[in-house]
């Protein structure tokens, strides 16, 4: 009787410990995945930040802490985001993507923590480089996002780009069934906005840009060489105008969305996207549109990595 009783305690603290040891790894591996997609998910903020300061400012004169002060989380004002001269019609769309780009703020902010707004360079200035880098030298006068309908939407062709590709490089690795169902309702809307903006430049491909000289279509290829040259993993951004191989089914110059040789949506890796939007073509120096670098535990660890090199 005893001897029962002591084998009946015995698998009881065997099954207790043994339910408790596998509850503990289970629940672990849970945690991994989540900061993974946590990781994952809060990395487009940066780029959502971005985006919504610029199409607002660019539309209204005024950004989030006007808007939704609450999202940016006290993060310091973007820095020469100016309204832009935009025909009524642009302003109009640009308005939508503005409050599209608030809305996904929102939308990320409920899923994960995130990290309050980070310093933006939105000035001319920050711009004017990234043309000259697509050039290889200086336009004269530097480039002005702001000045008119058609330097804004080449302007604009610079960004929401960046961040499709970097929602299809980031769909494969997430694990939740709820992160992945936001990641495709983010890339469907980014990559809405960016063919909105690729057809606008499409209609004006032939279109001089004053005063450069210099079509709309040569613009948006120089940009996007540019764009494939700081992220350095190949051919993942395609102009307006295109070699007929890169063209669909190698059949067509006229190349109205950036696409492989199926069709399908290049993508990229957040690191390939720090290096892009910090126009140095390193992860690990912060500038460009980011001048103390991108929030968030990706982008973070690149900057560190980098700390710890300058230190060793
Ligand atoms: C913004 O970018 C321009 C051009 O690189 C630079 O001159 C300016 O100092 C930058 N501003 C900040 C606050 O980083």
């Amino acid at each position: 009787m005893a001897l029962h009783a002591n084998f009946g305690v015995l698998l009881f603290c065997f099954c207790f410990f043994f339910f408790f040891f596998v509850s503990l790894v289970v629940s672990e591996s849970e945690a991994i995945e989540e900061s993974n997609d946590n990781d994952l998910l809060e990395f487009p903020l940066n780029l959502e930040y971005l985006e919504a300061e610029f199409f607002l400012y660019g539309s209204l004169g005024y950004g989030l802490d006007t808007i939704e002060p609450e999202l940016a989380q006290g993060g310091p004002t973007p820095v020469g985001a100016e309204l832009a001269r935009l025909d009524p019609f642009t302003k109009d769309l640009i308005l939508q993507f503005a409050l599209q780009e608030v809305g996904h703020l929102r939308a990320i902010k409920n899923r994960v923590k995130g990290f309050p707004r980070p310093l933006l360079n939105l000035s001319k200035e920050a711009f004017a480089e990234v043309m000259d880098s697509a050039f290889g030298k200086p336009l004269n006068p530097p480039f002005d996002p702001y000045a008119n309908t058609i330097n804004y939407l080449l302007a604009s062709y610079v960004i929401p780009y960046v961040g499709l590709t970097g929602y299809v490089g980031a769909n494969p690795k997430l694990q939740h069934p709820t992160s992945k169902q936001l990641v495709a309702g983010l890339l469907g809307v980014e990559s809405g906005q960016d063919a909105v903006i690729r057809a606008l430049l499409y209609e004006r491909q032939a279109l001089q840009v004053t005063p450069y000289e210099v079509t709309v279509a040569e613009f948006t290829n120089r940009i996007s060489e540019l764009r494939d040259k700081l992220g350095k993993s190949g051919l993942k951004d395609e102009g307006l105008v295109v070699h007929k191989v890169h063209g669909a089914e190698g059949k067509i110059t006229g190349n109205i969305l950036s696409a492989d040789k199926d069709s399908l949506s290049y993508h990229r890796t957040p690191q390939e996207i720090l290096r892009i939007v910090y126009g140095g073509g390193n992860e690990h120096v912060p500038g460009g549109f980011f001048p103390k670098g991108a929030d968030g535990h990706i982008a973070k660890s690149c900057l560190k990595s980098s700390q710890w090199l300058m230190d060793a």
